[in-house]
């Protein structure tokens, strides 16, 4: 049984956000999703849902920066997931403003309507990027955050507004830190599709970054899944909550399981254009995945290298499948 019916996505025209679109619809709540105006009509992942899935889905585009619009979507809803956001940490050095414009503003609009609204449930998706280079592991809740990045700060700053809201309004907000997300229709900037797509244009190098940082590599359909649980979980307002595997893997490692797939081993190469400024880089992230066991028991499916690897062929399999529709990146890429 769901308390609640109705549901906003903020970023559902995104990657993680059209996969949480499709598992809440399957739920059979009634789904609301913003995708972000564009001249091209295009509402991004959601346009390639499969007919029964899409014609379930209330689409509005429009900004979260525009507290008007954001005003009149947050009428009469039960939930809401905000996952809108800028995410490209090469991009938040470049346009630092359009990050606190999106991330932090675009947030504050959305407290700020919901306080109005008197809204169940705030389900804020920040970040495990907040963290900065992991102080100790496996990291938990309490970690301190090191905003090593602008992308970062604008999402511990998010995150700061959503505590306050909680705070001093008692609006029901819950905040999650997914940690590295991967799977079908995530942009080719990240580092698994940068990876696949090269061995895709049969490139005798794969240029990348650096290869030692680790990181907790989660299954798309494991973080919606743990998103989704929120909906119906006891005691869960005002509280930070990791959605990792528990399990670390190097980009070597996750490099080396592709070209495994690809049954090829090409050099690499690694590109300076790439590397982040020193004190930027995130060496190492590795969730604790306690939190997430008690209050929402939920676990990842990626328990083991073997896990990781069955969830990676898959990604593979839909890249190659879905050629077309990928713009293949070879200039820069996030982890
Ligand atoms: N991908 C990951 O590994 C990862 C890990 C941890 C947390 N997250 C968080 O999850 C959320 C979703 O990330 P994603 O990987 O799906 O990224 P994404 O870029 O695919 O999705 C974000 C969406 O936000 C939308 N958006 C941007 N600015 C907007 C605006 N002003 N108004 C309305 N919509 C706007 C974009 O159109 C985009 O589709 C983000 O908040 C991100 O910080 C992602």
């Amino acid at each position: 049984m769901n308390n609640y019916k109705k549901i906003l996505v903020t970023g559902a025209d995104g990657f993680i956000g059209s996969h949480l679109c499709e598992l809440l619809v399957k739920k059979k709540f009634n789904v609301s999703a913003i995708s972000f105006y564009n001249s091209f009509g295009s509402n991004g992942w959601l346009d390639y849902l499969s007919k029964d899935i899409k014609d379930k889905i209330k689409i509005i585009s429009g900004d979260i920066r525009d507290k008007d619009f954001v005003s009149s979507c947050v009428k009469r809803q039960d939930v809401i997931f905000n996952l809108a956001a800028l995410i490209g940490i090469p991009y938040s050095y470049r346009s630092t403003e359009s990050y606190i414009d999106t991330n932090i503003k675009g947030t504050f609009n959305l407290l700020s309507a919901s306080k109005k609204q008197k809204i169940k449930k705030f389900i804020h998706i920040s970040t495990s990027e907040v963290y900065g280079s992991a102080q100790k592991i496996p990291i938990t809740e309490a970690h301190p955050v090191v905003g090593q990045s602008p992308y970062s700060a604008s999402k511990i700053s998010a995150e700061q507004l959503c505590i306050s809201y909680n705070k001093s309004f008692a609006l029901p907000v819950t905040i999650l830190r997914p940690f590295n997300v991967f799977g079908p229709r995530q942009s080719t900037r990240a580092i698994i599709p940068t990876i696949i797509g090269q061995y895709m244009q049969n490139q005798k190098i794969l240029n990348l970054g650096l290869m030692t940082p680790t990181r907790d590599f989660n299954y798309v359909e494991d973080t919606v899944h743990a998103f989704y649980k929120c909906i119906n979980a006891k005691g869960i307002s005002g509280e930070i909550i990791n959605i990792g595997t528990g399990k670390e893997f190097s980009i070597k490692v996750v490099a080396e399981i592709i070209s495994d797939y690809f049954g090829k081993k090409i050099k690499v190469k690694q590109e300076k254009k790439r590397i982040r400024p020193k004190l930027s880089e995130v060496l190492r992230l590795c969730s604790s995945t306690k939190k997430s066991k008690k209050i929402l028991n939920w676990r990842s499916s990626i328990k083991s290298k073997k896990d990781l690897k069955i969830k990676l062929y898959e990604t593979i399999e839909w890249y190659i499948k879905n050629k077309k529709l990928m713009k293949i990146n070879n200039k820069e890429y996030h982890i």
